[in-house]
């Protein structure tokens, strides 16, 4: 009897660590119940706030003059764009993509730029609801780069005509502003002649200061929404939609060559949201703007969720070349991926920017930010030929130059 009362003594703090475990499992469900029960109550909300809402669709005949507006005064009143958004047509695209086209052509020629994209971890400290990357993806198998593997790959880079070395990453705090500030002079100090831009998420005015200071010429920092509301739904609470205008902000006043932009198709957009991405876009007057679609992760709430479209993006793009006729707007990975011909596109309307992976191939399938993902498979150097392959058939030609913004001429 002694002996079970010390097996049973033995096992009672055991039990009360399952106990403990269990209760923390029960917690655990009911936050992730009570938040898909959010998500399903927002998704309602946004279904019943657009059922049956007429869009303010307008004639051809009124959106050739918008678009005719557009070209001459390089904004529109929010209405307006969202008549230009609700009423376009395969038809209104082409006379649109034609303007565009030709506003590129007045500043780039038939030149599109090449960066190379260097995605030096997948670490994150946020949990951005639409990414594949959050931190809360336990699934996502993380990564980091050496400062010498990231050395190498701009070697690499250079070597296949790189004049611009992005390096992008989730917002992964190993990688200290001394580390950051380190990189960023190692690298122009082997390449005086590239420009290295920087896509590390929101940070201090003073550390955004310190790597323009070690040399940093370009910073891509999207903005996703401009709506508030918007915003909320696709972030968790800690992240806000001001903090991310004032880095913004600051980017520009420190004298970077600053790019922002937004998903297009992402979860509860609609034309009124993207009509204050355009509006926002235009108080901003960016160098760079980066659109593509928004492409579900199957390890997020957004699984469900239908992919933006090519045909959306595309005529986003015609219209923001129309608005920025100097800025450098990429054709990127993510039209890429819904359609095959999507980066062609792109270019035809209006992109003049492709920023094919110099990441190394053994880490890049871990950099999904969303399902299938192209060229996750390839060397630099097919992706690099195989876009130039792309951009000749259409007629344009890739630059090996640093490709850097042209301030517009009256
Ligand atoms: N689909 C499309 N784009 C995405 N991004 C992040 N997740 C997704 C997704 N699921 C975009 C964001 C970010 C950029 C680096 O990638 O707009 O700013
Ligand atoms: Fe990467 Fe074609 S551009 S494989």
């Amino acid at each position: 009897n002694s002996a079970l009362n010390d097996e049973l003594a033995k096992l009672d703090p055991q039990s009360a660590t399952y106990a403990a475990d269990c209760q923390a499992l029960k917690d655990e469900a009911a936050a992730t119940v009570a938040d898909l029960k959010r998500v399903e109550s927002e998704t309602h909300a946004w279904i019943d706030s657009n059922a049956g809402k007429a869009t303010a669709t307008v004639n051809d005949v009124e959106v050739i003059a918008l678009i005719d507006k557009l070209e001459k005064e390089r904004c529109l009143l929010k209405d307006e764009f969202v008549s230009l958004i609700s009423s376009r047509s395969g038809d209104i695209s082409e006379h649109l993509f034609e303007k565009a086209r030709n506003a590129a052509k007045r500043y780039y020629g038939n030149h599109v730029y090449i960066r190379g994209l260097i995605e030096f971890t997948n670490y994150c400290k946020n949990d951005c609801w639409y990414c594949g990357i959050r931190k809360n993806n336990a699934e996502a198998s993380r990564y980091r780069l050496t400062e010498d593997q990231i050395l190498q790959s701009c070697e690499t880079g250079y070597g296949l005509g790189f004049r611009t070395f992005v390096l992008q990453g989730g917002e992964d705090p190993f990688y200290t502003d001394e580390k950051i500030i380190n990189i960023v002079k190692r690298i122009k100090a082997s390449y005086p002649d590239c420009a290295v831009t920087l896509s590390i998420g929101e940070k201090s005015r003073e550390s955004y200061q310190a790597y323009f200071d070690a040399g940093a010429d370009r910073y891509l920092l999207r903005h996703e929404t401009a709506d508030p509301e918007h915003y909320a739904m696709l972030h968790p609470g800690e992240m806000s939609l001001e903090n991310r205008k004032r880095c913004l902000k600051d980017l520009k006043e420190i004298g970077y060559q600053v790019g922002s932009g937004f998903m297009v198709g992402s979860p509860f957009q609609t034309a009124g949201h993207i009509a204050e991405d355009l509006l926002y876009l235009h108080e901003l007057q960016p160098h760079m703007i980066g659109i593509g679609p928004f492409v579900p992760h199957h390890c997020t709430r957004f699984i469900d969720f239908p992919s933006g479209t090519a045909e959306l993006t595309v005529f986003l793009i015609g219209v923001l070349r129309l608005m920025f006729p100097s800025a450098l707007i990429p054709s990127t990975t993510a039209l890429g991926t819904i359609d095959p011909k999507g980066r062609e596109l792109g270019v035809f309307a209006g992109a003049n920017v492709v920023m094919p992976n110099l990441s190394p191939v053994d880490v890049r399938k871990k950099y999904m930010l969303y399902d299938n993902k192209i060229c996750t498979g390839d060397e630099a150097a097919e992706c690099r030929f195989c876009m130039q392959k792309r951009i000749e058939s259409i007629g344009y030609e890739i630059a090996v130059t640093r490709g850097d913004f042209v301030p517009m001429n009256g």
